[in-house]
């Protein structure tokens, strides 16, 4: 049946899901499959059924579209959709609920503290988290609203940032090291894909606009690293209740150790993006993969 591809909405994310989302609509028209796109931030959920949609592929990033919230609205109408149901997707959006989650199932992440707005010791937070930290918006992907902070006025500043995104902080130890993303699909991961960046971290910058990140793909790891990195990926997934596909983001330290930093259930599928390289490193086209997702929209 007739196939709406979701893309846009209004998050912050916006920009990015509709790079997503047009690569996603290409590829299903070349292979035939009767497919258009639907924007959520311009037009209302009842047009689904009066368009004849069958079947959604959400390509939608963030709030209002990855977290469970437009999952349920399509449930409610009886349309099937791609990827993780209302449970997986608004858990695997909230990074701080994640952490407790992962922290439960024995699972490797960094140490972390819950801040919020009339949180005021940031000296305190700094020297209890090691010194320097990385601070995110507990809801937010993309990496907006996140910086870095080795001092308490940086602190002070960079939880400010983060609060105009979100009334809970996430403050993370820093975790010197590489970065590594393991994608997941219909259950199996994919080569594992490592991010380089001269940039003090792997941000919106390195990830959508500067021309000096590196992606490496099977990323040079170890068969022990990588089989250990593949296996909490797949952990993790499941631990929030993660279905059809997704991609998991982990850091590893100069000790060989490994951190989970989070679970995207709906992850950049530009031609450009993880998810696709990782696919190609495993010999499937960026066509295959997308029609590999499709197949998770079965009533
Ligand atoms: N949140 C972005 C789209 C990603 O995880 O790829
Ligand atoms: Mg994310």
């Amino acid at each position: 049946g007739k196939v709406a591809v979701m893309f846009g909405g209004n998050s912050a994310e916006r920009e990015v899901s509709l790079r997503s989302g047009n690569a996603v609509l290409k590829a299903l028209t070349d292979a035939g499959v009767d497919a258009y796109g639907f924007d959520p931030k311009h037009q209302a959920l009842t047009e689904l059924t009066t368009s004849g949609a069958q079947r959604v592929f959400i390509v939608l990033h963030g709030r209002g579209g990855e977290d469970g919230t437009m999952q349920g609205a399509l449930a409610q109408q009886g349309l099937p959709y791609t990827g993780s149901g209302v449970l997986g997707s608004a858990l695997a959006m909230d990074k701080i609920r994640c952490k407790w989650l992962f922290q439960a199932q024995k699972l490797p992440t960094a140490a972390f503290a819950v801040v919020h707005s009339q949180d005021t010791d940031f000296a305190g937070l700094l020297a209890s988290l090691g010194g320097k930290v990385m601070v995110k918006p507990a809801n937010e992907g993309s990496s907006i609203g996140m910086s870095a902070a080795n001092s308490a006025a940086e602190l002070e500043q960079a939880i400010a940032a983060a609060l105009k995104y979100d009334s809970e902080i996430l403050v993370e130890r820093w975790i010197n090291g590489r970065e590594f993303t393991v994608a997941i699909l219909n259950g199996q991961v994919l080569p594992i894909v490592e991010m380089r960046t001269p940039r003090a971290f792997y941000d919106y910058e390195a990830k959508y606009q500067a021309n000096s990140t590196e992606y490496l793909c099977p990323a040079p790891l170890s068969a022990e690293h990588t089989a250990m990195m593949q296996n909490t990926a797949l952990n993790a997934f499941n631990a929030v209740g993660a279905t059809g596909w997704g991609r998991v983001d982990i850091m590893l330290d100069q000790d060989g150790q490994h951190y989970l930093l989070e679970v995207n259930t709906v992850p950049g599928m530009t031609e450009k993006s993880l998810v696709p390289m990782a696919a190609k490193a495993a010999g499937m086209s960026f066509q295959q993969l997308v029609l590999a997702i499709l197949t998770q929209a079965q009533k």
